[in-house]
């Protein structure tokens, strides 16, 4: 039985993840940038993308705010929502990483347990969680909106991450610097080959 369902098979295909990555010359991972609202992981993950297309590596930003247009449109705030969305991204993005892309997840992703339940999904070290805590955060949403992240719905930091974007001094570094320190992780650890 697999979920609610029986008599399902796992189906393999003729061309496997390895043949993929050869192809594109990368290995494919999931980027997870989390962080609250406004404080610049959609930023981060245009910038990482931009950076990675002009190195001639194909990636992918999956964004909660975007997400919720389609794939997730029937989903609101409430923590079981925010679960399942986390829960429908993490697979997705398992889909992307196994097509051998590098795959930038940027969600708000507030509860530590559903970031380690996506990180659980991937093999071996291909989750690089990113934590976005420049801090520019909207408090003029304060009040207008009920189970606002930050404000009155919790944000739980990564105890440990594979990156932490930090302010520096007080000042919010550039978009630029924040994809760099991305990239000098992905070149390191090898996913861009
Ligand atoms: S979550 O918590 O990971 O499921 O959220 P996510 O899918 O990333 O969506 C966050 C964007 O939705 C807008 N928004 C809210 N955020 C937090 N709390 C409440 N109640 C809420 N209502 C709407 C908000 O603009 C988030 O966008 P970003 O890009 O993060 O600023």
């Amino acid at each position: 039985t697999v979920g609610n369902s029986t008599n399902i098979f796992w189906q393999e295909c003729p061309v496997g993840k390895l043949e993929r990555q050869r192809l594109l010359n990368q290995k494919g991972c999931v980027v997870w940038i989390t962080g609250l609202s406004g404080s610049g992981k959609s930023t981060l993950a245009c910038s990482v993308n931009r950076e990675l297309y002009s190195k001639g590596k194909m990636s992918y930003i999956l964004d909660g705010d975007n997400l919720r247009h389609g794939l997730n449109k029937d989903l609101g705030f409430k923590a079981e929502d925010r679960t399942e969305n986390i829960r429908r991204v993490g697979e997705v993005a398992k889909l992307f990483a196994d097509a051998g892309l590098i795959c930038i997840a940027s969600l708000i992703s507030p509860y530590r347990k559903d970031r380690d339940a996506c990180r659980a999904m991937l093999p071996d070290s291909n989750f690089i969680e990113a934590r976005d805590s420049k801090g520019l955060y909207k408090l003029a949403r304060a009040g207008k909106i009920k189970g606002f992240t930050g404000i009155d719905d919790p944000y739980e930091p990564p105890l440990s991450c594979e990156i932490e974007i930090i302010q520096k001094d007080g000042v919010c570094a550039t978009p630029g610097d924040m994809a760099g320190e991305v990239m000098t992780y992905l070149e390191e650890k090898g996913y861009l080959q």
